[in-house]
């Protein structure tokens, strides 16, 4: 039962949702910003797609994990992210006449072979199938090799919990990171998502990168002449640095925790803990063996896990308990100087709401002049703005 003070407290979360924005990437979107709706972001992906290549099929997969991610708010991952995907079909390292097929099954686990497709085409591959086998036999775990980039992996995790499962996704990445004690850039960013379905549509979705933060973020930085925070990066002799450019040139990212002395070390078994999912499990090329970031002269051949669990083999009422949960966080009251708890996926919906009340994806100048670009290289109809 809810005392007076949470009812207040709910009551001061729904003015304040409606008033202001978190602090952290959505509340960037500024009001100059121009808005594109979701179908034209959508139409101008699936044709940049289609004129270097790429079955309408296979385009369509990647432009709803493209224009999913910039809805949510993760730009690192969406438009931003479509000229690596044109460059590896326009080269031909990555294919398009071809799709995943199984190597190897059980009644709750099958081996995929992406067979060198887009990436979102081997997730939805192989996430649908953990769900088929989720409903028969409880859980469905899948891993992939033979894959690329897959995009944003709150995504596939997301398929799961639209049908009251719960869902998990990994991927290895090209090396960036660097492991605790070490010097050299050895394993990737390597996210993992968590999706469970809440009552009434809500859900609770981690969908995070196990490095502190993306790459671009600190080249952003470098661009601006200004210095990184600690706990994002370090030099090429494996010391913390401020300095984004040695960072760059030599160095790498740093786990999630930051140096040793900050449980960085928990980041990197984070780290491992996909890599084994990914790399090891499915039999792909792993950790510093993969294809270096935006190279087009080598297959990547990543490896991908996909995970689908229904709750109902457990306790009953899962979604239940799962709401009270998020309630319970969203319902804290805030640390001096903030407005409101948060859980996992709540700064995406916020970023959603935006993008409703601006009548489509706000975008930052540069993104949309980096449509514009690429609308006259590739001879594609500009993206209209609202
Ligand atoms: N395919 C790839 O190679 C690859 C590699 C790295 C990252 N990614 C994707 O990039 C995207 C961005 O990753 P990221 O690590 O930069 O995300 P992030 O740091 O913005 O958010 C990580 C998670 O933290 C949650 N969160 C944020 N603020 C919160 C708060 N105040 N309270 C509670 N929870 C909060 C978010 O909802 C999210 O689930 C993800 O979708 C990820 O899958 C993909």
């Amino acid at each position: 039962m809810a005392t007076l003070c949470q009812l207040f407290r709910a009551i001061r979360l729904l003015q304040a949702g409606r008033q202001t924005h978190c602090q952290c990437f959505y509340s960037s979107a500024s009001d100059s910003w121009q808005a594109v709706p979701v179908q034209e972001v959508q139409r101008f992906i699936e044709e940049c797609m289609a004129t270097v290549g790429t079955r309408a099929d296979h385009a369509t997969s990647l432009a709803n994990n493209l224009v999913t991610a910039d809805h949510r708010g993760h730009y690192s991952h969406g438009l931003n992210r479509l000229d690596l995907y044109i460059n590896d079909i326009e080269s031909g390292i990555t294919v398009s006449d071809a799709e995943p097929s199984i190597i190897r099954e059980s009644a709750a686990t099958a081996h995929v072979d992406g067979n060198n497709v887009l990436g979102p085409v081997v997730g939805n591959f192989s996430m649908e199938l953990a769900i088929q086998k989720a409903k028969v036999a409880g859980v469905g775990w899948v891993a992939a090799k033979g894959s690329n980039h897959f995009g944003i992996a709150g995504w596939y995790s997301m398929l799961a919990s639209q049908q009251g499962l719960l869902g998990m996704a990994f991927t290895n990445t090209s090396p960036l990171s660097v492991p605790t004690r070490a010097r050299k850039a050895t394993l990737g960013t390597n996210p993992l998502s968590l999706a469970a379905p809440a009552r009434s549509g809500d859900e609770f979705v981690l969908d995070m990168a196990t490095t502190t933060v993306a790459l671009g973020k600190i080249e952003l930085h470098d661009r601006k002449g200004i210095k990184i925070p600690n706990s994002w990066g370090v030099d090429k002799h494996g010391r913390e640095s401020n300095d984004p450019k040695t960072v760059i040139e030599g160095g790498g990212l740093m786990m999630v925790g930051g140096s040793e002395l900050t449980g960085g070390y928990k980041g990197y078994g984070l780290s491992m803990l996909v890599e084994v999912f990914c790399g090891i499990l499915s039999g792909s090329t792993f950790g510093p063996d993969i294809r270096k970031w935006r190279n087009t002269d080598t297959v990547a051949n990543l490896g991908q896990c996909f995970i689908a669990i229904d709750p109902e083999c457990f306790a009953p009422g899962f979604s239940d308990r799962m709401s009270d949960l998020v309630k319970m966080c969203r319902m804290l009251e805030p640390a001096e100087g903030e407005e409101e708890v948060l859980v996992a996926g709540d700064p995406e919906r916020k970023h959603i709401e935006l993008c409703t009340r601006r009548g489509g994806i706000p975008y930052h100048p540069n993104q949309i002049q980096f449509g514009i670009d690429l609308s006259k290289k590739l001879g594609v109809k500009q993206m209209q703005t609202v």
